[in-house]
């Protein structure tokens, strides 16, 4: 018996519950992954006791000499492994991330260019509920309808009538690779400071399979727990003019004390991150959501974009008779889980949306590859054009069930692989 089953039966057993889930259902959300058992052991550890505000070296509290260390060696791994000249492994998520940037660069009300949240972006750039939509004036860019990439000219001319203090380059919903070149000369061109957010790409980035921000953007913003396959968490990369300025706006600025233990288990996720692995981990997922892209091409559904470069795919319901909601809600039932997620121009509010969107990162961590992501697609198909049909439901939920177990994750012997 554990500790924890002893001690608290009740959470023990959600806890139980939640690790069958993972094992036998199809993870598919793009934003989600499975850590080692590594990062799970550092994370779960007792360096979540220590109080460490301030930085190593300079703390306000006593007794942080190892933490200093821990925290020193998760900054040494990021900055080597990203090339970046500066980093801050503080922030307590990817939205604390980006809003310690946004403190760093910006005053209430001085305006920042955003991708459009309807057609990729993310909430923390520039929903009207979170902060970044209420302290700022955002201006939303957007994709050109006939091929879903980024308009590029869009974000120029917005550039230029409204010279914004900051241009954001990053998404959470785009299938397709971000040019942050032109993003820099746009900037450069208006004298903005350029914001990049790899949240879901760092991983891709890592392995050289999504030109990388770090040597043109003045920030670099990422969560540690998508692709790049860490604990939940933020980090911010910078040049070294803007470090001190965005260290004291997360300490003081926006946080309190630090989660040692969590920043231990993003040292351990970027020491694997620099293996060569974890480089074949990253072109799997690739190749993966590519396999997957055409096998639901082939099931004659439409892809946004028409296809992916990365790890996700967005495809478009409204021609299926069927909305996002709807088709998450009856995807669950089978097993797969997926999130609704809106398209571009989509006439639905983003409760419904019109699409889902379906990412490879989780499922390749089991060692899933394009066999098994045809399968999927066609567990997709049959799912969602048999509709009211529990039988085909349930028979679909045993497939699935049968092919996650074929692919275990989280072995109970202890090995400390991924799986
Ligand atoms: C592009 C992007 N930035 C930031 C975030 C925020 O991360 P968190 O949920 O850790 O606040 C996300 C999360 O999905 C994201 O996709």
């Amino acid at each position: 018996m554990t500790p924890l089953e002893r001690n608290d039966p009740e959470i023990f057993q959600i806890i139980m519950r939640e690790k069958e889930r993972q094992q036998h259902r199809l993870e598919l959300i793009a934003s989600e992954n499975f850590t080692s058992r590594a990062v799970v052991e550092a994370q779960g550890s007792i360096l979540t006791n220590k109080y460490a505000e301030g930085y190593p070296g300079k703390r306000y509290y006593g007794g942080c000499v190892n933490v200093d260390v821990v925290e020193e060696l998760a900054r040494k791994r990021a900055r080597e492994l990203f090339h970046a000249e500066h980093v801050n492994v503080q922030p307590h998520s990817g939205t604390q991330a980006n809003m310690a940037v946004y403190f760093s660069v910006m005053i209430p009300g001085q305006t920042y260019l955003g991708m459009d949240l309807a057609h990729g972006g993310h909430l923390s750039m520039g929903h009207p509920k979170n902060f970044s939509g209420k302290i700022y004036r955002v201006v939303p860019y957007s994709v050109r309808p006939d091929n879903h990439r980024i308009d590029y000219d869009m974000v120029r001319d917005l550039a230029r009538q409204h010279r914004p203090r900051m241009i954001i380059a990053g998404a959470s919903a785009y299938p397709r690779i971000i040019d942050f070149k032109a993003f820099a000369e746009i900037a450069r061109e208006v004298e903005a400071v350029l914001m990049t957010d790899i949240a879901h790409i760092a991983g891709l980035v890592v392995a050289g399979l999504h030109p990388s921000p770090v040597p043109d953007a003045d920030f670099v913003t990422t969560t540690t727990h998508k692709t790049l396959r860490g604990p939940r968490g933020g980090m911010v990369m910078c040049k070294k003019e803007w470090a001190a300025t965005l260290d004291s706006c997360i300490f003081p600025g926006i946080q309190g004390g630090p989660l040692m233990h969590v920043i231990a288990a993003k040292a351990v996720a970027l020491a694997e991150a620099a293996t060569e692995e974890f480089r074949d981990y990253q072109r799997r997922t690739v190749a993966n959501a590519q396999a997957l892209a055409d096998a639901l091409m082939e099931h004659s559904f439409t892809l946004i974009s028409g296809g992916t470069d990365n790890h996700l795919v967005l495809v478009d319901l409204s021609d299926k008779g069927i909305n996002g909601a709807e088709a998450q809600n009856l995807l669950e039932e089978a097993g797969i889980t997926v999130n609704k997620n809106s398209i571009p121009f989509d006439p639905l509010p983003p409760a419904k949306a019109s699409g889902i969107r379906i990412g490879t990162p989780a499922v390749t961590t089991r060692f899933m590859g394009p066999d098994q992501m045809r399968l999927i697609a066609a567990f997709i198909a049959r799912v969602l054009t048999n509709r009211g049909n529990d039988q085909i439901i349930a028979e679909v939920k045993g497939q699935v069930r049968e092919l996650c177990d074929q692919f275990p994750l989280y072995l109970d012997s202890g090995d400390g692989d991924n799986r």
